[in-house]
């Protein structure tokens, strides 16, 4: 492999200083911790840099709101950040800052450099300038009333003399490059770009009058000017990492990813590659760019009041949780809904119910019947070979899937196999192998369920590395990397294992369940149509295990699934629109049992499953915890 390929360079946004970590900001830095722990993982010298933006006229205005000097303000609200990863376990390798002096320093370097190359030009502007912005608007910017379209408020006409950059000079370069290498994620993004494109880039005003905006990096040429915050911002991606003067800054940037919402799409696609190319430098190797975390529909954001303490969430439920919260729930590119009832129901099916029994329950019966030492395998059956085969498949599909930033398809892949594991021991049933006599056979399902749990805790270090951690010690694997991963001679027999507390205990929580009429309002008892209890007695409620499902060809909403009730049968159902197949196998669902049997499509369907439909689509009704299949509902 070439020396670039072993080295791995990380960004978040530096984030503003005008207010608080949310979890939107957590929700990118966490994004980024986990790649950066993924990479190390993998062997790679790893540099993860943070930091925050602490220049321009908004945070100025802000600090004198306050009645605050600037540098106090923005001293405070740094430190609320950096307080913020730390408490949430973020590994950041540097934490930059603008206001630091050696930041300063590159940005003017920067500034020289570009300006003794004749890259800027100076002119007398009459423009609408944005406060809110920071910057001249053009015409399309601004809505029908003529306001700002993001700050929704009318931009004031300034005449000044600045210093511009020619940006258009770049663009057919910008346009080859962006086709070329292709380093826009998802590439809709990169289409956005291409298409802004297809017009001149209008030039960059890369200065602002001291005597208007002073919180600011002095252009080294003038000293009448400060810098745009934008130009002074991106520069961070390079200064954090020691350029000009650190020998170590271009190991490091021959292989730079950034990661970054769409809202500040605009400036890493187009700014950020021209000033590099006009530097002289090549441009970074991937941009990722991911969509907003929404509050009922509205992007959370300070302004809107909607924000989310990310802290208070990990505080209460733990940080591992909320960070499976962040990976699993929003596809990387899309707008994600951000919910406590959703959260909690997450944490409850996935990590209470599926993993986190799991591995109770294995680990119990290794402690119980095992003296709590990893038992020798004995000869292995069929179906335990299946199961490697399954954990196997997973595991390769989630590494390859969180790979390429599908982190919530690369969960749903491991899970599957996780679901499929306490199928797998519900199947093979080790505690009736034991009370049978057969030690040797209950001892080969337990090492090989411990074989796969490590394997599915080291694949998740970096999403749950503290649970990862704890499970490892549990099964005293200690500190190992990917190469290990399916290995299933580790753990090693004889190696002690215990259960520990539970990692995941359930929570009990209260759904908001609304009851509502046509008219939007409270329906009243007298409303409802009321049953007697003998009619509610005739309904056969019960509990059905899935077993299999498949697609059923030609329709794009049936399923056929295979559910023990407890004797097998077959239910056709129309959930394919919500559910995968594969992720259904193992699960316990409602089933209403003595429906007369139907033939739906030429198939028998011997049931239905029970479901909740709501705006968000639907959710199967599963029960609280693991039951018996075929036991009544009442
Ligand atoms: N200072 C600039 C960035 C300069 S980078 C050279 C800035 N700062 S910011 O504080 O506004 O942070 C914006 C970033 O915060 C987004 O790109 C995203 O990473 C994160 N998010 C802020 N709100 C968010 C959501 N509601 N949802 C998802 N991410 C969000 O822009």
């Amino acid at each position: 492999m070439r020396g670039v390929d072993r080295v791995f360079y990380i960004t978040t946004p530096i984030y503003y200083v005008n207010s608080y970590p949310h979890l939107g900001h957590a929700y990118t830095t966490i994004i980024v911790d986990g790649l950066a722990r993924y990479y190390r993982l993998k062997g790679y010298k790893v540099y993860f840099l943070t930091g925050t933006d602490e220049h321009g006229d908004k945070i100025l205005k802000t600090a004198e709101e306050r009645g605050k000097s600037a540098q106090e303000f923005v001293d405070e609200i740094a430190q609320a950040f950096r307080k913020t990863w730390d408490d949430l376990g973020i590994t950041y390798d540097n934490f930059i800052r603008t206001t630091a002096e050696n930041h300063k320093a590159t940005v003017q370097y920067v500034l020289q450099t570009l300006y003794e190359k004749g890259e800027f030009y100076i002119d007398e502007y009459e423009g609408l300038y944005c406060y809110g912005c920071e910057r001249f608007l053009t015409s399309k910017e601004l809505d029908d009333k003529g306001l700002c379209k993001d700050h929704q408020k009318p931009p004031v006409k300034l005449r000044e003399k600045n210093y511009f950059f020619n940006l258009e000079k770049y663009r057919s370069w910008l346009r080859e490059f962006l086709l070329k290498e292709d380093p826009i994620y998802p590439r809709f993004y990169r289409d956005e770009v291409l298409n802004l494109l297809e017009e001149p880039l209008p030039p960059l005003c890369i200065s602002r009058p001291k005597s208007r905006l002073p919180w600011g990096i002095e252009l080294p040429f003038d000293s009448n000017y400060v810098t745009y915050v934008w130009f002074d911002a991106l520069i961070n991606y390079l200064s954090g990492i020691g350029f000009p003067h650190n020998p170590l800054w271009s190991s490091y940037w021959v292989n730079a990813h950034h990661v970054i919402a769409k809202d500040i799409l605009k400036p890493h696609a187009i700014y950020w590659p021209i000033m590099l190319r006009a530097l002289g430098l090549p441009p970074y190797r991937k941009l990722y760019v991911h969509g907003y975390w929404l509050v009922d529909s509205l992007k959370m954001s300070k302004s809107l009041g909607n924000v989310v303490d990310p802290l208070e969430l990990s505080k209460q439920y733990g940080r591992d949780s909320l960070r499976y919260f962040l990976f699993r729930e929003m596809a990387f590119g899309y707008d994600a809904e951000f919910s406590i009832d959703q959260f909690l129901r997450r944490y409850n099916s996935d990590l209470a119910n599926d993993y986190g029994n799991l591995i109770y329950r294995t680990f119990n019966l290794i402690e119980k019947y095992f003296d709590g030492k990893v038992p020798p395998y004995s000869e292995l059956k069929e179906e335990d070979y299946k199961y490697r085969e399954v954990v196997e498949e997973a595991i390769n599909k989630y590494l390859r899937l969180f790979e390429g930033l599908f982190f919530h398809q690369a969960l749903e892949e491991l899970w599957q196999a996780i679901r499929y594991s306490n199928v797998y021991i519900d199947h093979t049933a080790p505690w009736k192998e034991i009370k049978e006599g057969r030690a040797d056979r209950a001892g080969t399902i337990l090492r090989n369920l411990s074989s796969a749990i490590k394997a599915f805790a080291l694949a998740l270090r970096p999403i749950l590395p503290e649970s990862s951690e704890k499970i490892l010690e549990f099964l005293s694997v200690g500190n190992v990397d990917y190469s290990v991963i399916l290995n299933w001679d580790l753990p090693k027999e004889g190696a002690s294992v215990s259960k520990g507390a539970p990692l995941f205990p359930r929570i009990e929580f209260r759904e908001k369940v609304e009851s509502k009429n046509s008219q939007g309002e409270e329906k009243s008892h007298m409303e409802r149509e009321l049953l007697s209890i003998e009619e509610f007695r005739k309904w056969d409620l019960r509990i059905g295990k899935i077993v299999f499902a498949e697609k059923i060809e030609g329709t794009d909403k049936l399923l056929r699934l295979e559910v023990l009730c407890p004797e097998r049968r077959q239910i056709v159902s129309g959930i394919a629109q919500y559910y995968a197949p594969s992720e259904l196998i193992g699960r316990e669902v409602v089933i209403v049992a003595n429906l007369k049997p139907a033939k739906i499509r030429g198939v028998l369907s011997e049931g239905m499953l029970l479901a909740v439909h709501d705006e968000k689509g639907l959710a199967l009704i599963i029960p609280e915890r693991e039951t018996t299949p075929g036991a009544k509902i009442s």
